[in-house]
């Protein structure tokens, strides 16, 4: 009696940034539906847009975070919102979707309504490396010439990192009210949280900061390589400001991040840990030193920054 997935991630920018957020996750390989009120941002064949951005703000900051349940998911969560003394909000106008509005005790909106999940990705030919003793991939080579690559195609929404003014305090709302569970964290400076029911090692993962704040979204690709060509995709058309190639320790993600215009950041990954039972998963708490990664270039200064609690 939870949420079951994370459906979309709302932020609202500033009218004159229209375009460049089109140019910049178009290049990202989402595509845009827009509507009168807002532009939708979807993966290609997926039926729910993922980021949605929201115009006429005086700069870019998080609106909301949507999360799919199904009825009874809907009722419990409208029962410990009522016993957590929690107020429900009346529609986002633009929004009209029948779902529950409310927010975290530090301001975060939240949108849980009842919709059903989407398919998961398409099966894909599983990636075959050739190791010690293990040779998985005989008379084939594994990589085509560079002019045969094509674009990278991203396959779905899989998590998105938030900050919060009390890291604490957020994990428990996630946990008590909406029926996520804890997944590692590391220390107190970050958290990652997974839906119960089969999931991606995070859905939500939560980073101690001065303000709530919109980190990263991050969408899954279906290998290292495309992880690679995606990340020099976005550097050859003139996003060079990000983080990657390297693998992160908590969740065992391959990354790229890429700077949004807003200071910001958009993800690939592949090969994200997965968990099938939450009570067969123990969460450590990991050192600082892994809190970011395992291997890799060195994160930009910024990388941490909060540009929303500016
Ligand atoms: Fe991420």
């Amino acid at each position: 009696m939870a949420v079951q997935f994370l459906k979309h991630i709302a932020l609202e920018i500033a009218e004159s940034d229209c375009d460049k957020a089109e140019v910049f996750y178009t290049a990202f390989g989402l595509e845009l539906r827009r509507n009168s009120l807002h532009m939708g941002f979807a993966c290609q064949g997926r039926q729910y847009d993922s980021l949605i951005l929201i115009p006429g703000s005086d700069r870019k900051r998080l609106h909301h975070v949507a999360m799919g349940t199904d009825i009874a998911g809907l009722a419990a969560i409208e029962e410990r919102l009522a016993a957590a003394g929690i107020e429900i909000l009346s529609m986002i106008e633009g929004f009209n979707n029948g779902g529950l509005w409310f927010r975290n005790p530090h301001g975060l909106l939240f949108n849980v309504q009842v919709c059903e999940r989407e398919r998961d990705v398409t099966p894909e030919a599983p990636f075959l490396i050739n190791s010690p003793g293990h040779y998985n991939r005989i008379n084939a080579g594994a990589m085509p010439p560079k002019s045969e690559l094509g674009e990278v195609v991203p396959r779905k929404l899989g998590h998105t990192l938030l900050f919060t003014p009390h890291l604490q305090e957020s994990i428990d709302f996630l946990i008590d009210v909406l029926g996520m569970r804890l997944s590692d964290r590391s220390q107190d400076a970050v958290a990652f949280l997974h839906c119960q029911g089969g999931s991606d090692h995070h859905v939500i993962a939560l980073a101690q900061s001065s303000a709530v704040g919109f980190h990263h979204a991050s969408f899954m690709l279906a290998t290292p390589d495309e992880v690679g060509v995606g990340g020099r995709e976005m550097i050859n058309k003139g996003y060079e400001k990000g983080w990657g190639f390297g693998r992160h320790a908590i969740g065992s993600n391959f990354f790229h991040y890429i700077q949004d215009p807003w200071g910001s950041f958009i993800e690939y990954y592949a090969d994200i840990d997965y968990i099938g039972d939450s009570d067969n998963w123990e969460a450590q708490n990991w050192p600082l030193e892994d809190s970011l990664f395992t291997w890799g270039p060195n994160p930009p200064e910024d990388f941490v920054r909060n540009y929303e609690s500016e």
